[in-house]
């Protein structure tokens, strides 16, 4: 493989009438490591990889130029790799300042992708670099929390007239651009590919489910089993988290605010109450609503010593960090992505990844197998927008749900799994209303 960066500087800027354009990632040396990682993630990816070998003759994207702003793990860069492959040009950043791997940024830079992430960027580098992928003047936009198009409609109104279409990746991202089309603010179409049954009820649930619990081992390497664990929400993400820790032995409480979720976790056997009530018993704890200030300074003050606290939801301000640094009387970092604050009576609270996404944090996202269909999801939608943007209307779109269920059945085959088909006469007797006992 070559390495187009030299391992002593960190940015890349394009030379006058280079072809190879600019980048800014943290390590350009760890290249080759990141490929690896990608070649392992290529290897978990079958639907993706159909999709690849499919549009690479037709170049369906050529003409398209897409700029993504998606957490840049070794799945993703198979996404980037294969929208290449069909066509495509790309400028991608991160979506959350502690998520990037840099290894595989390296590895996309050294293939001369246009590339800003690093781990561990301010808030102020993390805008940066998405206005250096708006630079691109993207025809369409990619977004996991919809830092991306918040960009182009409050600072760069100028782009949304030649943007034909963009995607977004998860639920915190989809329910805002909901909202933002029902005030007529959305300035072209949006497909919620979080929104897919492939995605919304596999990802969202194995995917959150296990790397979440994986971020939490690996940042306190705790056992699980006995365990008092709090999952805050359980909606897709916290079903996932609360029946993994449940398989691990511990008990596992849920707090909720819609009744209908409460009454599923109940019937699913995990204990419910409010947060209140869970403060004083919980051992481990993780947030997983879309919602700010579900664990907040009236939790600290009751919370057990040691207690570990962790986020999985998009964005930092599920657990309210500034009411806790206010009442702290210190803090240290133990273990990596874990941080000790001390209590004025000497209780110990443990803080993982800075209260952001802990399983991109602090372990590696979601396993390669999940994000397959997470991203033929994204590729179908893009491609769905390249091709028919233009005529279609400025508000959020759903897949189409053939599309679930042809990507179910791919995945399916490559699982070595085949499954029964209805009948003629079966088909007919589902719609059959004059059928009785
Ligand atoms: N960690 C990841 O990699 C990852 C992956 C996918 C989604 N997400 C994010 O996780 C969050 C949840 O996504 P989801 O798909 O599970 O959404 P969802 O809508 O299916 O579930 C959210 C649940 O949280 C509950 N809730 C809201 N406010 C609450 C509060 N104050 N207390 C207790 N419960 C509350 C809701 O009633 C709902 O049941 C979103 O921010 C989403 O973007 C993270």
């Amino acid at each position: 493989m070559t390495t187009e960066i030299s391992p002593t500087s960190t940015q890349r800027t394009p030379a006058k009438g280079a072809s190879t354009p600019a980048a800014k990632v943290a390590d350009p040396s760890l290249a080759a490591q990141g490929q690896l990682k990608i070649g392992w993630a290529e290897s978990r990816m079958p639907v993706l990889m159909a999709l690849r070998a499919r549009y690479v003759p037709e170049q369906p994207f050529r003409g398209a130029r897409i700029a993504g702003c998606l957490h840049v793990t070794k799945e993703t860069a198979v996404l980037v790799q294969t929208l290449r492959a069909a066509g495509a040009e790309v400028s991608w950043s991160g979506c959350n300042p502690l998520s990037t791997q840099d290894d595989v940024a390296a590895a996309l830079a050294a293939e001369g992708v246009s590339i800003y992430a690093w781990h561990g960027m301010s808030t102020q580098e993390f805008y940066w670099c998405i206005d250096r992928t708006l630079d691109f003047k993207p025809t369409l936009t990619l977004d996991d929390g919809a830092d991306l198009i918040f960009s182009v409609h409050a600072r760069h109104t100028e782009l949304a007239a030649t943007i034909v279409g963009g995607t977004e990746e998860t639920t915190t991202g989809v329910k805002r651009l909901r909202a933002m089309a029902a005030d007529g603010k959305l300035r072209y179409p949006v497909i919620a590919v979080n929104d897919a049954e492939t995605k919304w009820d596999f990802d969202n649930v194995y995917g959150t489910g296990q790397s979440s619990i994986d971020g939490i081992l690996r940042a306190t390497s705790m056992l699980i089993a006995g365990k008092n664990f709090v999952v805050a929400g359980y909606g897709h993400c916290g079903r996932g988290v609360a029946s993994r820790a449940q398989g691990l032995g511990a008990d596992v409480i849920i707090t909720e605010v819609r009744p209908t979720a409460a009454l599923r976790a109940r019937l699913d056997g995990m204990s419910v109450m409010t947060m209140d009530e869970a403060a004083e018993l919980g051992d481990i704890f993780i947030t997983a609503t879309g919602m700010k200030d579900v664990i907040r300074e009236r939790h600290f003050r009751v919370m057990r010593d040691g207690a570990v606290l962790s986020n999985t939801g998009h964005y930092d301000c599920e657990i309210n960090l500034k009411e806790l640094e206010g009442i702290a009387t210190g803090r240290r970092t133990v273990r990596p992505n874990n941080e000790e604050f001390t209590l004025a009576d000497g209780r110990r609270l443990y803080v993982l990844a800075q209260g952001r996404l802990v399983n991109l944090a602090a372990a590696e996202g979601h396993p390669s197998e999940v994000m397959d269909m997470s991203f033929s999801n994204q590729f179908l939608a893009l491609l769905m927008l390249h091709r028919e943007g233009r005529e279609m209307t400025k508000t959020v779109h759903d897949l189409p749900a053939a599309q679930d269920q042809q990507i179910a059945r791919i995945k399916l085959e490559t699982m070595g799994l085949r499954i029964d088909e209805l009948t003629a006469e079966q088909q007919a007797y589902s719609t059959d209303y004059s059928a009785g006992t």
